[in-house]
């Protein structure tokens, strides 16, 4: 009875939500990957206040979440098969894919680019909120710009204190944003890390990466990011010399290296780098809210999900400590 009660509340909820997105309001809703921040993809009016709420610099493209195929036809301009190709094994789910697009599109929501990246969510309240909305939805993860993603409507709620529209859904099961690929002439390239790696894309549909490197430079692709308000360090010799470990906390993945550190939270008890991915963002935000001065990360191993790990952890580890390379630092 109350598991009814609660999905019927769910389920205004989202009906008032989807009303707010049919006026041009913003409305935060929960994906399997982050929370977003979501405005009807097809009004550029209501996506302006997306990028003034969050902060975001224009020249960054949002994602455009559908809940039907149908909506590849209004968004892209060519009717490229391998969408549909890719949409059948990886959608609903975790994969934005950046295609030419059409004239319907907002030239605010893709920072005026001539392509758009779509993902349609797997997550029951926002295929429901895009249903009911009755338009695609713009929606970048619903945290200020360059701050940690959102896991929770907590986390929401910490950067949005105004915004009375939070759809909860609970902490979110991927506990990263969606990997993001651009699909050229003979492939498709990587243009942000996520939990569906290369080689399963790669399965469907071959690589080509047209820049020099594995992730090629797009605009939104900025060096730092996900930056929590502490100094935060990827865990190396040089970074254990150096810190004050009684004023620091440490976000373990191997259970390893824990010593000393006031605060320990630990990715995996099992060294799972998926659910090491699920709660990765969680422990960089209660760290930030914890009796400590620095965070901490250990480094996981770089390989499958743990790419889009360290990719995470290179960026909020940017301003503090300088990456540059693989496991080169400046500081
Ligand atoms: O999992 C996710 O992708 C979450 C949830 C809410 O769906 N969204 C998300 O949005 O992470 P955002 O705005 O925080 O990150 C979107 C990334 C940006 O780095 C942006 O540059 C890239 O996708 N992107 C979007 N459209 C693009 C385009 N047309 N060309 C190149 N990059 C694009
Ligand atoms: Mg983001």
């Amino acid at each position: 009875m109350k598991q009814l009660n609660l999905s019927e509340q769910l389920l205004t909820n989202i009906s008032n939500a989807a009303k707010e997105i049919k006026i041009g309001g913003i409305v935060a809703f929960p994906t399997e990957t982050v929370y977003g921040l979501g405005a009807n993809a097809l009004d550029p009016i209501a996506v302006a206040k997306i990028f003034e709420l969050k902060g975001r610099p224009k020249f960054d493209p949002l994602i455009v979440h559908i809940a039907d195929l149908s909506d590849i036809k209004l968004l892209a301009s060519s009717d490229d098969s391998r969408i549909y190709q890719l949409a059948e094994i990886f959608w609903p789910g975790p994969l934005t894919i950046v295609v030419p697009k059409s004239t319907v599109v907002p030239d605010i929501v893709t920072a005026g680019l001539q392509t758009v990246g779509i993902r349609m969510p797997k997550n029951s309240i926002a295929l429901e909120l895009i249903k009911k909305s009755g338009c695609p939805i713009a929606a970048p993860s619903a945290n200020k710009f360059g701050k940690i993603s959102p896991t929770t409507a907590e986390h929401v709620k910490k950067y949005f204190p105004k915004i009375d529209l939070i759809l909860d859904g609970g902490k979110t099961e991927v506990g990263i944003e969606s990997t993001v690929i651009k699909l050229n002439e003979r492939g498709f390239e990587i243009l942000r890390h996520g939990v569906i790696t290369k080689e399963e894309i790669e399965s469907i549909i071959p690589y080509y990466s047209e820049g020099k490197n594995d992730v090629i430079t797009a605009p939104g692709m900025i060096k730092s990011h996900y930056s929590p308000n502490k100094p935060f360090y990827i865990l190396n010799e040089k970074v254990k010399s150096r810190i004050d470990k009684s004023k620091a906390g440490i976000i373990s993945f191997s259970g390893k290296d824990t010593e000393g550190f006031k605060r320990i939270i630990y990715l995996s008890e099992t060294q799972d780098l998926s659910e090491a991915a699920a709660n990765l963002f969680g422990a960089m935000h209660q760290l930030e809210e914890l009796d400590v001065e620095i965070i901490v990360a250990e480094p996981v191993p770089e390989k499958g999900i743990g790419i889009a790990i360290m990719d995470r952890l290179k960026k909020a580890a940017y301003k503090s400590q300088g990456y540059i390379k693989k496991n080169i630092f400046l500081k």
